[in-house]
């Protein structure tokens, strides 16, 4: 298959990349390479490669700079995403996009979230990342296929470049730089990998949108807890992991049943977690 990736050098991007060079042709050219935003750039480079697939990882992913930059966001995340859209509409090939669960957001329950709820994220980025899910089916009916993202996390040790992320910030917290976080907040953290061996499934999809990450059982307070335990990080006097306070309640959790539906299924937060610190050990026993 030959597929296109965009945001190739990006944290979920890069690791695309990886896992599918081994048994397919992938173009994944840089920013400077392809700006989605610039469509006869998209196009040069589309018509040129004529990728079987489009994978749309490209983003403005960080939510304070969306908010802080509201045009550059805009044009990138919502704009980009309906420039390739248009164009796979042209080429008549699938488009997957890397949507959010921060579409969600309004829900104060501890209920996980359904893709037929409606959504009133509280949050430009979630915002953008909805009008985009919507404009790419609306070109795409047929052959869009969003995907509502969780919170990501690798463990320090991938040789893949690795921002900060749930995981990292409790293996690198202290008593001096403590983390917070909120025990009124439930919401999925997946590990990146668990997306990645999810994709090829994911290429056949009938188009629509789908919940795509680990879901929650506990607060992700309670969660960080279980997890210093794991990591045998004394938390004395909850010195290393402290209450977000000033948050409201809110779900970001999503319902595993739709993907379900299609024999996809991602491991419940605090399982994930473990499978990574396994896997890491066993390779760095190795
Ligand atoms: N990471 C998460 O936890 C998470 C959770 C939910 C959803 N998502 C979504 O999943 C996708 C991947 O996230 P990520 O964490 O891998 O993001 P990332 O590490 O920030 O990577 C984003 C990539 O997009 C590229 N990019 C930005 N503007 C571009 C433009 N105008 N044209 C072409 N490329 C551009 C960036 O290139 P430069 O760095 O060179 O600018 C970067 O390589 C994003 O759509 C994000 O919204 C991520």
């Amino acid at each position: 298959m030959k597929l296109l990736i965009t945001g190739g050098n990006g944290f979920l991007g890069s690791r695309i990349l990886s896992f599918f060079s081994n048994s397919n042709h992938c173009l994944a050219p840089s920013h400077q390479e392809l700006d989605i935003t610039n469509l006869k750039q998209c196009q040069n480079i589309l018509y040129k490669w004529q990728p079987d697939i489009v994978i749309h990882t490209a983003a403005i992913s960080d939510v304070s700079y969306c908010e802080s930059h509201t045009e550059l966001s805009n044009a990138i995340n919502v704009n980009g995403s309906v420039n390739l859209a248009y164009i796979c509409k042209e080429l008549k090939i699938p488009m997957l996009f890397m949507s959010s669960d921060q579409v969600y957001s309004s829900n104060h329950t501890a209920l996980p979230n359904n893709e037929s709820d409606s959504c009133h994220p509280l949050t430009l980025y979630g915002r953008q990342k909805l009008e985009a899910e919507q404009r790419i089916l609306d070109l795409l009916p047929d052959q869009g296929i969003c995907l509502r993202l969780s919170w990501m996390y690798d463990h320090s040790a991938s040789p893949f470049k690795t921002k900060s992320n749930f995981l990292t910030q409790l293996m690198n917290a202290n008593e001096q730089s403590p983390v917070f976080f909120s025990d009124l907040e439930y919401r999925g953290i997946t590990w990146v990998w668990e997306v990645i061996q999810n994709l090829s499934t994911a290429f056949s999809l009938p188009a629509g949108i789908y919940n795509f990450g680990s879901y929650a059982t506990t607060t992700t307070y309670q969660l960080a807890a279980e997890m210093l335990e794991i990591l045998k990080k004394k938390n004395n006097g909850m010195s290393i992991l402290q209450k977000r306070t000033n948050v409201s309640p809110r779900s970001l959790s999503m319902s595993q049943d739709k993907l379900q539906v299609h024999h996809i299924s991602f491991s419940e937060n605090l399982t994930g977690l473990q499978s990574c610190l396994t896997h890491y050990s066993n390779n760095c026993m190795n």
